[in-house]
């Protein structure tokens, strides 16, 4: 089988990394790629989104084509795929509106009476503002489409949500993302990260997981894509995830069906754990990244014969199996992400990692000998570990050992949170 993966982060070398073990595979491309993932796939360098060049690949080398990120999942490029006659894992384009609307997730939320914050949706400024003033802060301010995990602003204060949504609605900082803000009702407590494998009928969950958002050690500074994750979480408690499956995961699923729009892949429960029970503060279309990483490493069945039990419809048939234990993914950026930052710097000390321990790439690319940073996430260091202090310990001693100038990690990754 000829497998093409979609995407060039660490999410997708973890994703190669998972497929490459896969007896059933005897040829795995990549899709940009990048630095790590070209060592164990052809990369092809087509842009994630050039849906046609894409489609156009794909039916000359691969049988089979995974769509791992948001941008094209939301532009449709499963359906492109399925109408030239390729197998595609992931959701079409009517079911990642899940991910790629926030006032659609909402609206799907509302109807069929699934746990999440109380919020309203504005496209006009002076609306949106009279309502921060009615409801004071705290108070959340979302764009509504994709923004690379950095369109929310919590707003402890009524002036930083008056100016998140001047830069939403009126400065168009999010493009077309932010032409409509949701505001919502600020929840408390942990918060948890339900991935979860479904072909449209049957849903089943992974393992528990926790990302950890903000840029700084100690859970300051801007929302980033994820500056390192967990798994699994000792918050997720089993009378945690019967509530979760009864009355989050499975309504959620018989929604997307009852609407028509059956959702076939990853499905990304971002959750809080509020005193009224979980309640869902977003849905994702796809893995998550970096909670990716440290999943996969502990995936045990073959995640090629998930991937294609889902596509046919009987995931029902699959038993999914993990390794015992932890594991934990420390993020290393380019100093300044996710706003400015620099790249180019050569990347040294990947030799010599402790056992257990992948280096996932994010944001490398190789330049004649060398191996170069080229984007804010650089590298996932994943390590498992019998505990999650095992596996956390593990994955700081790997990072120790990199180098590249400007580098930036949090040294609190993988410490459950107490509270959000
Ligand atoms: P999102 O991109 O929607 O997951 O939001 C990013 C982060 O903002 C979440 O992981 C939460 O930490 C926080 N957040 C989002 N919505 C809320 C909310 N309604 N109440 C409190 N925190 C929130
Ligand atoms: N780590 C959060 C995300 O993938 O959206």
């Amino acid at each position: 089988m000829r497998v093409l993966v979609v995407g060039g982060g660490g999410r997708e070398h973890a994703i190669c990394w998972a497929l490459s073990k896969s007896p059933r595979i005897s040829k795995l491309y990549c899709a940009p790629g990048n630095g790590g993932i070209s060592e164990i796939a052809e990369c092809a360098n087509i842009d994630a989104k050039d849906i046609g060049e894409m489609v156009h690949f794909a039916k000359e080398n691969a049988d089979f084509v995974v769509v791992a990120p948001d941008d094209p999942l939301a532009l449709g490029m499963v359906d492109a795929l399925e109408s030239a006659g390729i197998r595609a894992f992931g959701p079409n384009k009517d079911a990642a509106r899940l991910e790629s609307s926030k006032e659609y997730a909402k609206g799907i939320m509302k109807k069929y009476d699934i746990s999440t914050a109380a919020y309203s949706v504005f496209s006009d400024v002076d609306a949106a503002k009279s309502f921060i003033h009615e409801h004071g802060a705290p108070i959340v301010v979302k764009a509504d489409g994709l923004a690379l995990g950095k369109g929310v602003v919590v707003a402890m204060d009524i002036q930083a949500a008056l100016e998140a949504v001047d830069w939403m609605l009126l400065d168009k900082r999010f493009g077309d993302s932010g032409n409509s803000v949701i505001i919502e009702e600020c929840m408390t407590g942990p918060e948890v990260t339900i991935l979860a494998f479904t072909d449209g009928k049957t849903i089943v969950p992974m393992l528990s997981s926790q990302d950890h958002k903000r840029a700084f050690t100690g859970d300051l500074g801007p929302n980033t894509g994820g500056m390192g994750a967990f798994c699994p979480s000792p918050l997720y408690t089993p009378e945690v995830a019967e509530k979760c499956m009864n009355e989050i995961f499975l309504p959620t699923v018989k929604a997307m069906q009852a609407e028509g729009t059956p959702f076939k892949g990853v499905l990304y429960f971002g959750l809080m754990l509020t005193p009224n029970g979980p309640k869902v503060v977003e849905y994702n279309a796809r893995f998550g990244d970096p909670e990716a990483q440290p999943l996969l490493t502990l995936l045990k069945t073959d995640l090629f014969d998930i991937f294609e039990a889902i596509v046919d419809e009987r995931l029902h048939e699959i038993d999914i199996e993990w390794h015992d234990g932890s594991a934990c993914c420390v993020v290393l950026a380019s100093g300044g992400y996710p706003e400015q930052y620099e790249t180019g710097f050569e990347i040294t000390g990947l030799g010599g990692m402790p056992d257990g321990t992948e280096v996932f790439h994010a944001g490398t690319v190789r330049e004649g000998d060398t191996l170069q940073t080229s984007g804010g996430r650089v590298l996932g260091v994943t390590a498992r570990g019998k505990t999650l202090d095992q596996a956390t310990a593990r994955a700081y001693e790997g990072i120790g050992h990199i180098s590249f100038k400007n580098s930036h990690h949090r040294t609190d990754i993988g410490r459950p949170q107490k509270n959000a």
